[in-house]
C-alpha cells in the first residue's frame, strides 16, 4: 500500500468501528502506525488533527465515539500503564488505538484486532496484516474484505 492507501484503509476501518473496539498497531519506527491511526480517526469522524502520541503517550479525540490513541514506546514499565489510565480508558465507552502494544503484550486486552505494518522489499510500499483476537474482530475482518 502507498501512504494514501494506508490512510484510506484506516478510514474504512474507522467507519466500521464500534464502542469498545481495540486495535493494536504494530510495525517498526516509521512503518505507518500513526498514519493508519489518522485514517481510522477520520473514519470515526474526528476533525481535529491527529498527531503522534509518542511524547504524550495518550491523545484523546472526539469523533462519533471517543478515540484513545496510545503510543507505548516511551514507557519503561508496565506499571506506568496504570498511571496513564490505560485500564480506565480501554473499556467499553470508546475506541482504543495502541501503537507499540508489543512493548507490554501481557497488559494488552485479550480481544483486539492486531494490525501489522511491514515494509515491502521494493521502496515505500507497506503490507498490512490483520489478525483478529476474538470473534468481534473476525466479524469486523469479514466486513472489511
Ligand atoms: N505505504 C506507506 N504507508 C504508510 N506510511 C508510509 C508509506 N510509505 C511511506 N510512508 C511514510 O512513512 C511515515 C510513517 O510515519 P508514521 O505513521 O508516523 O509511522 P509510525 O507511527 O509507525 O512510526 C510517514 O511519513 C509516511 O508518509
Ligand atoms: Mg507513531
Amino acid at each position: 500500500m502507498t501512504p494514501e492507501e494506508t490512510e484510506e484503509f484506516g478510514f474504512r476501518i474507522g467507519t466500521r468501528l464500534q464502542a469498545g473496539d481495540c486495535l493494536c498497531l504494530t510495525g517498526t519506527l516509521g512503518a505507518g502506525k500513526t498514519l493508519l491511526a489518522q485514517g481510522i480517526a477520520r473514519g470515526l469522524g474526528v476533525t481535529d488533527p491527529v498527531t503522534s502520541p509518542t511524547f504524550t503517550v495518550l491523545q484523546v479525540y472526539q469523533g462519533r465515539l471517543p478515540v484513545y490513541h496510545y503510543d507505548l514506546y516511551r514507557l519503561r514499565r508496565s506499571e506506568e500503564l496504570i498511571d496513564i489510565g490505560f485500564d480506565e480508558y480501554s473499556g467499553p465507552s470508546g475506541v482504543t488505538l495502541i501503537e507499540w502494544p508489543d512493548m507490554f503484550p501481557e497488559s494488552m486486552p485479550e480481544e483486539a484486532l492486531w494490525v501489522e505494518l511491514s515494509p515491502e522489499s521494493d521502496g515505500q510500499a507497506r503490507k498490512i496484516t490483520l489478525t483478529p483476537h476474538g470473534n468481534r474482530y473476525s466479524v469486523l475482518l469479514k466486513e472489511l474484505s
